[in-house]
């Protein structure tokens, strides 16, 4: 999504990404900032001033390479750290600061780990993770929570629901294990659910049940879901948009498809060129190499200069804002920019 933010007069626009539906987005994030201060003054700029917005019933997947900030982003939508600025809304309130709100907030918004082996406690049966926070935020008990716990469990395929509660946590594989962790989420009726790198963990064979899963929780939960990934190509099968982040910041989003298919910034294209998408003719071109910068002292002007063979005087100087570069698409780069068109033909003619 691009809807633009009217902005104070002289400044650029502020782009909200994410999947552009009618209404108030289940999770919106303004201007989301998070600075982490590594000693002597200096900071690691994790994430920059990002908007994202998560209407229900979408799935936004965040892709980039290692140490882009997408866990960041994803913890500070959990509202389990504190960003240095910007702020996040419910259902279009802001979220309130004090321990009260922040406990509500947490049963809204839930976050699915990496690692379906860490998450569930191998002295606890399966029914008992799902129970925990039944009771903790309902008055459910006895034979009407053992039947709830059943049906969180037939939910994410685990059925009969009334064996896997039986179940203890070395008897289930990776795939079942990341169900349970998916349920235990659910039983709180959760209003978006923050997916970091979900199935990198499961083996390949299973990875897709997973992200079947969560394509039916879209529409029969109208959950909001943001999908955190290293892999461009899940993110074309599972998401409605795809937001591609570089270095902290957001370089380009809009639909998946269209981001997979006519992508526009050199850095999603170096993306794609790296993971072949059987759904595409031909693979793009490799355009750029090396690896990210060091987020301490990040580049000046574009953070992808250095790796970019399009590079020109400008993007050493001033970074490029969102451009519009196709429908609901943006891509954050000067070659896209009327007022440098001349200068990256020329750039582009040469390549
Ligand atoms: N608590 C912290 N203190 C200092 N730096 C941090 C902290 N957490 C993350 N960072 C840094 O912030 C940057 C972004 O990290 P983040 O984990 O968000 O990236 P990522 O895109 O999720 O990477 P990966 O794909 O490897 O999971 C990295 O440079 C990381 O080292
Ligand atoms: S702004 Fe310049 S350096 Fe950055 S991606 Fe575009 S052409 Fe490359
Ligand atoms: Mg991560």
């Amino acid at each position: 999504m691009t809807d633009s933010v009217t902005p104070p007069a002289g400044t650029a626009p502020t782009v909200v990404h994410g999947p552009k539906r009618e209404g108030t987005p289940a999770l919106e994030a303004r201007g989301l900032t998070k600075h982490f201060p590594v000693g002597r003054g200096k900071v690691v700029h994790a994430v920059e001033e990002i908007s994202i917005a998560l209407p229900e019933a979408t799935v936004t997947a965040v892709v980039g390479e290692s140490g882009s900030g997408k866990s960041t982003l994803a913890r500070l939508l959990t509202g389990l750290i504190k960003p240095t600025s910007g702020e996040l809304l419910l259902d279009g309130k802001p979220v309130g600061t004090s321990a009260k709100a922040l406990r509500a907030y947490t049963s809204d918004v839930h976050l699915v780990l990496q690692d379906p082996f860490s998450s569930l406690n191998s002295a606890h049966s399966v029914g008992y993770h799902i129970e925990r926070p039944l009771k903790l935020h309902s008055d459910v008990r006895g034979a009407e929570l053992d039947a709830k716990v059943v049906e969180l469990l037939d939910r994410v395929s685990l059925s009969p629901g009334a064996e896997f509660a039986a179940k203890y946590p070395h008897e289930l594989s990776g795939g079942q294990r990341q169900r349970v962790a998916i349920a235990r989420g659910l039983a709180v009726r959760p209003r978006v659910l923050l997916a970091d790198e979900p199935v990198s963990m499961l083996d390949v064979s299973i990875r897709l049940g997973v992200l079947n899963l969560f394509d039916g929780l879209r529409e029969d939960e109208r959950l909001a879901i943001l999908y955190v990934t290293h892999d461009i190509a899940s993110a074309r099968y599972l998401a409605d948009t795809i937001v591609v982040m570089y270095a902290g910041q957001v370089v380009e989003s809009g639909p998946a498809e269209q981001i997979t298919d006519a992508p526009q910034h050199p850095y999603t294209q170096l993306l794609l060129s790296a993971a072949p998408d059987p759904a595409r003719d031909q693979a793009p071109e490799l355009r750029g190499s090396g690896s990210p910068p060091s987020l301490v002292n990040p580049p000046s002007g574009c953070r992808f200069h250095p790796r970019c063979p399009f590079a020109m005087a400008v993007c050493k100087e001033q970074a490029p804002p969102s451009l519009p570069v196709g429908t609901d698409q943006v891509a954050a780069c000067w070659l896209h920019s009327p007022e440098h068109k001349a200068e990256a033909d020329a750039v582009s003619a040469q390549i």
